[in-house]
């Protein structure tokens, strides 16, 4: 067991804090430890501290890792993504940058359902080399952990076929969700009762019994899955153990988020149209939302979510990219700082406690992953900055120098020089 230990951290930014989402004045509070210092063995947290005291305790054998004087965090935790598809939509790009909507692309079969065609056509190899272009982005970034969402076979097979590629990326950390109810797939454009009866019937028993996801999700927007579907489709996947996820209130206020309460929901997805009751449904139900402003931004949009709402109601707010090759070609978590920041106003010590730990909880992995503390998994990344603010103030750069997952270096795009 070789020890590594990661000094010269202009901050250590550990987001230790309670084990729960973090809510209200809570998410400012990263703290963050100047010149501080991190002992690491066996993939795990050994002990964070200021330097000259984990240099006191370092064993002969350490490897030590200099930060140059550079900001050390933990991963990005991306809590919503659809990683896996075949092909792109640069065409429906060109579209809505002439003043076509994202719902007229859709309505005439492009959108989903055109993703859905060419990811049916793409073969398990494809779609997983595919993935691990993205994968390598998302390393890029800074993130060491996403959420990943099938949702372009919309058939058993071919949803299948997504839920094995997700299995198979490597090396960053996924939590697999089962969104088969994404869209009404062409084959049943006419009779879409059948589609949900395939998806309870068939498809969520195979999923469930074979362990293929953690989550199920679906895209719940009046002319896709109605309230009353989603819920029988949703009540069925909590009966087979599965959690809960929800595309909700995205496009137009369905009453989602209220749905999402009511079927005690681990998230709410997008919510760019939630009201006030709204809101406080997922206050007493304790579901956290995840907002996903590189959609809005991507199609045009200014209706950004009611976020300086969501914090002040003490929801445990998580930010997420959302990628995907329609609504959010991005990856970046950095980006999605800057539009936290400048759309959203969320200070930046909110946005980053929203998408580390607070995401982390939302998946079910509060307890691994999220924050730098004893114990945990060592996801961390070395930022070429000095100051955290720096993320989301500098955009559009890359900001890793060094990505960890497991303590190990999976992702260095530059040589970790001393800073000036
Ligand atoms: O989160 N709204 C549904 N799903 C995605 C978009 C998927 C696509 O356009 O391919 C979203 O925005
Ligand atoms: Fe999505």
């Amino acid at each position: 067991m070789t020890q590594l230990a990661v000094v010269g951290c202009s901050q250590l930014v550990t987001l230790a804090g309670p084990t729960r989402p973090r809510t209200g004045v809570e998410m400012q509070d990263l703290a963050v430890i100047a010149h501080g210092a991190m002992l690491i063995a066996d993939g795990r947290i050994q002990r964070v501290g200021p330097r000259a005291e984990i240099e006191s305790v370092m064993e002969r054998d350490c490897v030590v890792v200099d930060a140059g004087k550079r900001v050390v965090m933990p991963g990005f935790v991306d809590a919503h993504t659809h990683p896996v598809f075949a092909g792109n939509r640069a065409n429906e790009f060109e579209q809505r940058s002439s003043g076509v909507t994202y719902a007229e692309i859709a309505a005439a079969g492009g959108g989903i359902r055109s993703t859905v065609r060419q990811t049916r056509a793409a073969s398990e190899n494809e779609l997983l080399s595919a993935a691990q272009k993205y994968v390598a982005w998302f390393l890029e970034n800074g993130t060491t952990t996403i959420e990943a969402k099938s949702g372009y076979g919309l058939s058993p097979e071919d949803e299948y076929k997504l839920l094995r590629v997700i299995a198979a990326i490597q090396p960053l950390r996924t939590v697999p969700t089962f969104l088969g109810a994404h869209e009404i797939p062409d084959e049943f454009r006419g009779h879409p009762a059948k589609y949900v009866e395939l998806l309870i019937d068939e498809m969520l028993p195979h999923v469930a019994s074979a362990k293929l996801a953690e989550y199920c999700d679906i895209f719940c927007e009046p002319g896709i899955f109605g309230i009353e579907d989603s819920r029988r489709i949703l009540m069925a996947a909590r009966e087979l153990g599965l959690g809960l996820r929800l595309h909700a209130d995205q496009l137009s206020k369905s009453g989602a988020a209220v749905l999402a309460a009511e079927l005690g929901a681990a998230t709410a997805d997008h919510l760019e149209h939630t009201d006030a009751m709204g809101i406080s449904a997922l206050k007493a139900a304790g579901v956290q939302p995840v907002l996903l402003p590189g959609s809005v931004y991507a199609l045009g949009s200014k209706r950004y979510p009611d976020a300086r709402a969501m914090l002040d109601a003490g929801l445990g707010v998580v930010l997420a990219t959302d990628f995907n090759p329609g609504s959010s070609p991005t990856p970046s978590m950095p980006m999605i700082l800057s539009l936290a920041s400048t759309q959203m106003k969320l200070t930046p010590a909110e946005a980053i406690t929203a998408t580390t730990i607070n995401a982390a909880y939302s998946l079910n992995r509060g307890s691994e992953i999220g924050s730098l503390e004893r114990g945990k998994r060592a996801d961390f990344v070395i930022h070429d900055c000095g100051d955290y603010r720096e993320l989301g103030y500098f955009f559009g750069v890359r900001h890793p120098s060094a990505v960890y997952i497991n303590g190990e270096c999976v992702n260095r795009t530059a040589t970790v020089r001393g800073r000036a």
